[in-house]
């Protein structure tokens, strides 16, 4: 009886010291939110960060159902408040950083002979300087983790070599930025001597608000989307840091 208690006991702190962490920047829709709920059912211990957590029933209900859910309040573009949770957490080391938050800034306002400038500022800012600010603000988490990667969510629109149709200029560009931004950091030596990967992927076309009103039929459902960049989240390795890739697994040209 003794030696079944012992066991269960090393088994349950085996598991307990096993279970590894992913923070997650937008996580009150979409790809986000699913992101989280998928690791929550698989166990991780996940920091959901979202702009207005209070605003977000869903996340909040997640995290009622799953103690392994912590809602953590950020905004990618308040370099203040992401010091601020960086040092909040500093005793937390974080295996994977979803760079997730991101907008379009609009179709209409994008339309070239008709383009509303004020639109640039805000795209960049969140996706561009938003996954670098909360890398640079993470990496000593991350690399105190096991895993060590960073994995920022980018776009096929932001490739220069298949640019097919003319449409969203500061989305795209703000896409071919983050991908530029993080090859550069994947090379930078304090992330390169610490081990860290720096993940860039695509998720595909994906059927969330970002997409609404555009048509149904290539799109790809936000289960499935996610489903397929957990498994490319889980083979990232050094050699594939800096480097680009769609979530079904194929290595994308720039
Ligand atoms: N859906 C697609 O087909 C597709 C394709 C390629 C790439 N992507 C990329 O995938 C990522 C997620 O897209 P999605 O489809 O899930 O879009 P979504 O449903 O519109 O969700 C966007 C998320 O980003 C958050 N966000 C926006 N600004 C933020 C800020 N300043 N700080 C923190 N969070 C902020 C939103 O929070 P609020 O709820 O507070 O607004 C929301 O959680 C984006 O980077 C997008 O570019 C999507």
């Amino acid at each position: 009886m003794l030696r079944i208690a012992t066991l269960l006991i090393v088994f349950f702190s085996l598991s307990a010291a096993e279970a590894a962490t992913v923070m997650i920047t937008g996580a009150s829709r979409g790809i986000g939110f699913e992101f989280t709920k998928r690791y929550a059912e698989e166990g991780w211990d996940v920091i959901a960060t979202s702009r207005t957590p209070a605003d977000d029933k869903p996340l909040q209900d997640l995290a009622k159902q799953y103690d392994n859910v912590s809602i953590e309040t950020l905004d990618v573009t308040d370099h203040a408040g992401v010091d601020a949770l960086a040092a909040k957490l500093k005793d937390t080391a974080i295996d994977v950083l979803i760079n997730n938050a991101g907008i379009a800034g609009g179709r209409n306002t994008q339309d070239f002979g008709n383009i509303d400038y004020s639109v640039f500022d805000d795209v960049m800012k969140i996706n561009v300087l938003g996954p670098l600010k909360v890398t640079e603000a993470f990496l000593g988490h991350v690399a105190a983790s096991e895993q060590k990667k960073i994995i920022n969510i980018s776009s096929s629109e932001g490739r220069l070599s298949s640019v097919r149709g003319s449409r969203q200029p500061f989305y795209r560009a703000s896409k071919s930025a983050l991908n530029m931004v993080m090859v550069n950091v994947s090379q930078h030596p304090a992330v390169k001597e610490k081990g860290v990967i720096i993940g860039i992927l695509t998720p595909g076309f994906v059927d969330t608000d970002f997409t609404a009103g555009l048509p149904k039929q290539f799109m790809k459902t936000v289960e499935t989307s996610v489903s397929q960049s957990m498994v490319m989240i889980e083979k990232y390795d050094v050699e594939m840091s800096g480097k680009y890739y769609a979530n079904e697994g194929e290595e994308m040209s720039w």
